[in-house]
């Protein structure tokens, strides 16, 4: 079985989001665990400006990759190639598409993207051991099942390699209008590749290409076949039954651990929290507020948007405040929230801190440091800091959504069982109610502890969210999968795709 990813993100390379940490922990954990891939995982991704080239990468070479925009008609692509972190990492490095400020926001996305996607084919192609799977992630890697299909059907290699897409993102989809579809090198007026006659959604695409589909957690799945949680592609989720699911996401559990993280300034673990209580008065001390306040720290950390609904939280602010709790809020993203927050904190200045930046070290701080974890995202595919404030002993509070309902159990409604908060509504009131339920149970932050805290604490503790244990052998099992429908499909002829054209997004 050899497996190659095509992915727009991989940490520590290129990140800005949880797809980057998937990507990485993933390519690495099926590299560890028994029956992983044969070989290393490869791992595509483009050279952005911004990619520290490993040390030990290697030139391999220059390759012709077809390049529609091109007036030659094609484009040479420079390939680097690095064994690193257990898997091999091979960068595409093109600088009119990828030598460039930012990963993603540009006019031509759809030709730096599909070029990206091309060239990784183009570099399998030439390999001497083909791949069995294509694993891509959301949109920008799905011009590859496009290409698959139309362009290396007869390639004996990569004509019966498997795709597995995973959406990591459904709210983007790689829209692209039918006047730019030369940018992929379809002609404007194709109806096979392309039924809808205003163009091609290439998240789309891909999942109806793909032999398997899956999001990053059960509850995402069942929400994103729903007209509410679809994004407009739910029509298509619906129609490849159960060839879509949900794999929840592991956690990289080397990564963060409290008993080894070297930015904080006590570690800990969970048979002796005590470095914890340092943390938390250093974390205070450190962002200007009193670090023997009794009362419970929110952390919050991400990015400010909509999504992780960081505007409910500032709604909130002032009756969690008034409630008895503190808060810490750490990120960077959309203006308006921004100045919402920034308001928040100028009218309780010894309570709450804004920290508005992405600062990993600072990060980790608030992770250990803080008592309460706090993610109001109104949907979450799957969602990462829930679990690291878990393996760091900070209970979380989460709205009811997708992964976050898939990984946190509600202590008052399970009383003794629980994990963290949980609640129904993205709302302000929603959420306030939540904050209420975990100050109540709150022992006080000035050293006071309760067994019911203490237990609550341990179970989110021990909670064991490690690659090897489940995520990476449920991939392995579905790249077995998405071969096997791959053979069968080629022996019984193409199955019929959804002519009609499918509802677009918004
Ligand atoms: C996206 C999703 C997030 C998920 C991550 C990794 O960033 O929004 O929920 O954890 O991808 O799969």
């Amino acid at each position: 079985m050899r497996v190659a990813f095509i992915a727009a993100e991989c940490e520590p390379w290129a990140k800005t989001g949880g797809l980057g940490d998937v990507v990485d922990a993933l390519a690495r954990a099926l590299g560890r665990i028994p029956d992983g891939p044969a070989g290393l995982v490869d791992v595509f991704l483009p050279r952005y400006r911004s990619v520290p080239i490993p040390p030990q990468a290697k030139e391999a070479g220059e390759i012709d990759v077809p390049d529609p925009a091109s007036a030659e008609g094609s484009a040479a692509v420079r390939v680097l190639e690095a064994e690193t972190h257990g898997y091999r990492l091979r960068l595409i490095d093109h600088p009119a598409a990828f030598d460039r400020p930012e990963i993603y926001g540009y006019d031509d996305d759809v030709w730096r993207f599909g070029l990206f996607s091309r060239a990784a084919l183009e570099v399998l192609r030439r390999d001497a051991v083909p791949p069995d799977v294509l694993h891509i992630h959301d949109w920008h890697s799905c011009a590859s099942a496009v290409f698959r299909d139309t362009f290396y059907a007869s390639d004996p290699g990569l004509g019966r390699a498997a795709l597995l897409l995973t959406i990591h993102n459904l709210a983007y989809q790689g829209w692209t209008p039918r006047e730019a579809f030369p940018q992929l090198g379809l002609p404007p007026n194709d109806r096979s590749v392309a039924p809808d006659p205003a163009g091609l959604d290439l998240l789309w695409a891909g999942i109806v290409r793909s032999e398997l589909v899956n999001t990053v957690s059960p509850g995402f799945a069942a929400e994103a076949l729903t007209r509410r949680g679809g994004f407009g592609l739910d029509p298509a989720l619906r129609w490849k039954g159960d060839r879509f699911f949900g794999i929840l996401n592991g956690l990289d559990t080397e990564v963060w651990n409290p008993a080894t993280d070297a930015d904080i300034p006590a570690t800990y673990d969970r048979a002796d929290r005590s470095g914890k209580a340092i943390c938390r008065s250093n974390v205070l001390s450190e962002l200007g507020l009193d670090p023997d306040d009794p009362g419970p720290v929110l952390g919050v950390i991400g990015r400010l948007d909509h999504q992780k609904g960081f505007d409910i939280l500032a709604e909130a602010a002032d009756r969690v405040i008034l409630g008895g709790a503190r808060l810490i809020v750490l990120g960077s993203g959309d203006p308006t929230i921004a100045s919402q927050l920034r308001g928040v904190a100028r009218g309780w200045p010894d309570l709450v801190a804004f920290v508005e930046k992405f600062d990993r070290a600072l990060a980790r701080r608030i992770y250990a440091g803080s008592d309460v974890f706090v993610m109001p995202s109104r949907f979450e595919p799957c969602g990462q800091g829930q679990m690291i404030a878990m393996r760091y002993g900070t209970p979380p509070i989460v709205h009811r959504t997708g992964g976050l309902r898939d990984t946190v159990v509600d202590e008052t409604s399970n009383v003794g069982h629980g994990t963290g908060f949980v609640f129904d509504r993205p709302t302000p009131e929603s959420l306030v109610d939540a904050v209420t339920r975990a100050t109540a149970m709150f022992p006080g932050g000035d050293g006071a502890t309760s067994p019911e805290w203490e237990g609550l604490q341990d179970r989110a503790m021990a909670v064991d969210f490690d690659w090897e244990r489940s995520s990476a052998p449920a991939y392995m099992a579905a790249y077995r999968r998405a071969v096997e429908i791959r053979r069968a499909g080629l022996e019984a002829g193409p199955r019929a795709r959804p002519r009609a054209p499918l509802p677009r997004p918004g």
